[in-house]
């Protein structure tokens, strides 16, 4: 059987307009600027407009023209469209069929959404590789597109500071050049016993939303902050050295570790247990927050939009999230 080189070809993000600061937590529950910042990194989260025009697949759109523009291919080159959310537009039909329309792609192609929390969009990216090096897919657009927003207890200061609203895209395709670019390596796992750490129990076919749920506000995501901690930084760690290992690298070779923004203490903690300086670790939670499965492709199109990451340089996502679910992928850009 043959096998083919994959890359990422494209990238694409949005983030809605309007912004919703600590000063203006402060004036929503018992918290303050310096509380937030110190504990989590974060200054300021943007919030989708509940009026429309900017629920996931509308993010999604505006972020996949970047992302097709950017990698020179028409929506009808697209042969699967993979959407990780954990806030999709509706139920039923998946977020990814929603897209398909509203790109206009008319061939018919694949379209699954990935329930992965956080560690979605590097779901979707080691998929994406593994369906393209069999040759089953030539062309996938990988999205996380999250409205969080809409599953957080504004009254809970516990967990309203840390989440946001925004959305990355990757259209990650078959390499047909003779340039370096290429995924070496990936790694995917869970253990789902870790699951009341961060879970969102009702809602679902066993606990629907009554009016009671939605009194007491037991509709929405809860977390317990500290065990997501220390599971997130020894998660992130092995399945860094996991990929690094596969790919006969060593940690040293790596130019930028992209980690899934949840706070910046694991992040900072992450990079120390790797051994990974600093200014190579992308950072852009003081400006957004944790937006889930859109956090590693919003700071991977940042950090190549700022000339930051270019072409050739060896490149690590690495996430973690609720499942708990984890995942890694070492690529040359
Ligand atoms: N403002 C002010 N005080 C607060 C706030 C707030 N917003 N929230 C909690 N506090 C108080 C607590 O009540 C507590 O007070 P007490 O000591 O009087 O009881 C004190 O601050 C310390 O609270 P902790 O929960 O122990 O604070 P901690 O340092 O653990 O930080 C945090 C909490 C920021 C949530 C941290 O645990 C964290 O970031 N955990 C990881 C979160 C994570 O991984 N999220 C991603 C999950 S997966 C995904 O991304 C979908």
């Amino acid at each position: 059987m043959e096998f083919y080189k994959s890359k990422i070809k494209g990238t694409g993000m949005y983030v809605p307009e309007k912004v919703l600061t600590n000063a203006d937590l402060e004036k929503m529950v018992d918290t303050n600027d310096e509380w937030i910042y110190t504990r989590t990194g974060i200054r300021e989260r943007h919030i989708c407009s509940t009026e429309g025009g900017e629920w996931p697949t509308d993010m999604a759109l505006k972020a996949s023209v970047q992302a097709l523009e950017a990698a020179n291919l028409e929506p009808n080159d697209i042969d699967m469209i993979l959407f990780a959310s954990v806030t999709p537009d509706a139920k039923l039909p998946n977020s990814a069929c929603i897209l398909q329309v509203k790109l206009g792609i008319t061939n018919n192609c694949a379209a699954l959404d990935i329930a992965a929390a956080c560690s979605g969009f590097v779901y979707g990216v080691n998929l994406a590789n593994s369906m393209i090096q069999t040759g089953a897919a030539k062309n996938v657009l990988v999205v996380g597109s999250e409205m969080l927003s809409r599953e957080v207890n504004w009254e809970d200061r516990s967990i309203c500071i840390l989440f946001g609203d925004g959305c990355g895209v990757a259209v990650v395709g078959r390499n047909e050049d003779s340039d370096q670019s290429e995924i070496l390596s990936s790694t995917l796992g869970a253990d789902g016993t870790g699951a009341e750490f961060f879970d969102q129990p009702v809602g679902g076919a066993v606990e629907p939303i009554t009016p009671e749920h939605i009194e007491k506000r037991t509709h929405m995501m809860q977390m317990k902050g500290g065990e997501m901690f220390k599971m997130a930084t020894r998660t992130l760690a092995n399945n860094a050295k996991k990929v690094i290992k596969e790919a006969e690298l060593t940690l040293k070779d790596v130019d930028w570790l992209v980690p899934h923004q949840a706070n910046v203490r694991i992040i900072e903690t992450t990079g120390k247990l790797l051994g990974i300086d600093s200014e190579k670790v992308i950072i852009n939670i003081d400006k957004y927050g944790n937006t889930s499965a859109a956090t590693v492709p919003i700071a991977f199109h940042e950090a190549i939009h700022d000339g930051r990451i270019k072409r050739g340089d060896l490149v690590l996502f690495d996430a973690f999230g609720a499942g708990l679910t984890s995942g890694a992928t070492l690529l040359r850009y």
